[in-house]
């Protein structure tokens, strides 16, 4: 991958947002370095005369100028790197989110995170690297070289000559160990994971005796790492090596033109190339430290590609009606096949109950409708279209599923209902009283307002069912299909009619899928479907 992809994977919509943040910037720096090579390098050259006040006036305003400008150039410098710093971590985040929005157990998001605060940090130090270091050497470096071949044609060429040189050596050498780089890398992250299987296996290495095996093979893949590294630093060895070797080649003809040839105004001119040969020198030992993290940087871009690529643009945003199909679908969790081609329908504003044995699979098909995870087979409509078209969050306004496990926050009783849904307190107590529900939570000394302890254990089960109940119903303005899984579990008879009845009625014009082991809320629906019999 060249420089310019690695850009616009890491910072690409930044860039385009901030183009004539960007330029102003590059522009200023440039007549900042000219101020200071041209403007110091004059002064100084005048100090081997007899200077004048005149000359006193002109030394004071350019000290001004040139602190004020330093400092505004820092600024901006400054505010450039972090952004496009920050800019890298929080587009990965982004991706990693969206992304775990559909891949529940692909992706293992503790390592996902140590590598964007890893990466990033590199990309990072890369970044600040090249403008607070490379780029004013570069701007150094063509500046001096630019003066020079005024002052003296024959050396500005030469000057010219030995930083193309120089450059085609830089692309060599940037190729050579950006490859070191990303093997380093590539070792690293499989090492890491081999380390951690290995860790989570311990107890079996105890029992079988082989941790001494286990060590060894740590002890291996730590010697071969070392290797990798000692390559890629030993790679930045030769371009500092081939740089100073390209400078001494062309200052040597320099130094013969100079022995040669008579020049005129000879300190400038030797301020000026001193300025060259340094920033020349400093430029070389950036590059040794700029390449190697970019370098690491474009070792993990295949890895964030593949994070940002499964976002949901441009996907559908509209479905009509609130009807399911499954056809042929199959899905395991890891190789352990739960839903077995499996094809049913479920008409639209129909009432459907879900039944079959505990671990049939009842929850994990409506994790697939939800999108949670994609990796399945076959394919599953929504209002007639594939879901794997539709918005993922668009999908869960209009499949609003309410959850057979109950996770309360620490919150009042009446914000866990409102999670989500946001809707006023009165909308919640007058639908509480609607169904004869507000008695439920009397038993606790502050009602509705009493505050829930983690996980809900100062609230029975029934209390808990009810709050995650309506905190579904209120938020099912916009949908068009509601899934209740196991709404009856853990309530009294009395409370179970009052749940039915707030369901069919609070429902009545959308899909309603009931899954459920209780037989009392059958002869209330249109059509059952059984897993045992659905699940080949
Ligand atoms: N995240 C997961 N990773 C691995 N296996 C899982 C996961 N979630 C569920 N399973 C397994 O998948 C099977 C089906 O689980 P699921 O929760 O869909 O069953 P269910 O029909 O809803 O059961 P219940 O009636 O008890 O709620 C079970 O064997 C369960 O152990
Ligand atoms: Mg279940």
């Amino acid at each position: 991958m060249n420089i310019i992809k690695l850009l616009d994977l890491y910072s690409g919509e930044y860039i385009k947002e901030n183009k004539f943040y960007i330029l102003f910037f590059i522009i200023f720096t440039f007549f900042y370095y000219i101020l200071e090579v041209v403007g110091i390098g004059f002064i100084l050259s005048k100090l081997n005369s007899k200077i004048n006040q005149q000359y006193v006036i002109y030394f004071l305003i350019l000290s001004l100028v040139l602190v004020i400008s330093t400092y505004i150039r820092g600024y901006l410098e400054s505010k450039l790197s972090s952004d496009i710093a920050t800019f890298s971590r929080k587009k990965f985040f982004k991706g990693l989110l969206q992304r775990y929005k559909t891949n529940y157990q692909d992706l293992n998001i503790g390592k996902s995170i140590n590598r964007i605060f890893a990466v990033t940090l590199e990309y990072r130090f890369a970044v600040i690297n090249f403008f607070k270091l490379t780029l004013p050497c570069i701007f150094i470096l063509l500046l001096t070289t630019g003066i020079i071949l005024k002052l003296n044609l024959h050396i500005g060429l030469f000057l010219l000559g030995c930083l193309f040189i120089a450059f085609l050596i830089t692309i060599r050498e940037y190729n050579i160990i950006s490859k070191h780089k990303i093997s380093q890398e590539k070792f690293f992250y499989n090492s890491f994971d081999n380390l951690n299987d290995q860790v989570n296996n311990l107890m079996n290495s105890y029992l079988n005796n082989e941790n001494k095996n286990e060590q060894n093979r740590i002890n291996d893949d730590q010697d071969k790492y070392k290797e990798k590294v000692f390559n890629a630093e030993n790679s930045v060895n030769y371009i500092n090596t081939y740089l100073i070797f390209n400078l001494m080649i062309f200052l040597s003809f320099i130094v013969y033109y100079f022995y040669k040839n008579k020049i005129n105004d000879k300190i400038f001119f030797v301020v000026v190339l001193i300025y060259f040969v340094s920033n020349y020198i400093t430029l070389g030992k950036e590059l040794g430290i700029l390449i190697p993290h970019l370098g690491i940087s474009m070792a993990s871009s295949d890895y964030f590609y593949n994070l940002l690529k499964n976002n949901d643009n441009g996907k559908i945003k509209n479905t009509k009606a609130g009807n399911i199909k499954f056809k042929n679908v199959s899905f395991a969790y890891n190789r352990n096949k739960i839903i077995n081609n499996m094809s049913f329908i479920v008409q639209d504003k129909s009432k459907v109950a879900i039944i079959g044995r505990s671990g049939s699979g009842k929850t994990t098909l409506t994790k697939l409708m939800l999108k949670l995870y994609d990796n399945y087979e076959g394919n599953i409509y929504f209002g007639d279209q594939n879901i794997k078209n539709i918005d993922t969050d668009y999908l869960r306004k209009k499949i609003i599923y309410v959850n057979q496990r109950t996770n309360l926050l620490e919150r009042p009783v009446i914000d866990n209902i409102n999670y989500g849904n946001n809707v006023d307190k009165q909308v919640i107590i007058h639908l509480l009283n609607k169904y004869n529900l507000l008695e439920i939570f009397q038993g606790l000394k502050n009602g509705v307002n009493e505050i829930c302890s983690v996980g809900g254990t100062n609230l029975s089960l029934g209390m808990q069912k009810v709050i995650i109940l309506l905190r579904g119903i209120l938020k099912s303005n916009n949908s068009q299909l509601m899934i209740f899984d196991e709404p009856l579990a853990g309530l009294d008879a009395k409370t179970r009619q009052k749940i039915i009845k707030m369901i069919l009625n609070e429902c009545k014009n959308k899909t309603i899928l009931v899954i459920t082991h209780d037989e009392e809320i059958i002869p209330y629906m249109d059509k059952t479907l059984n897993l045992q019999d659905i699940n080949k």
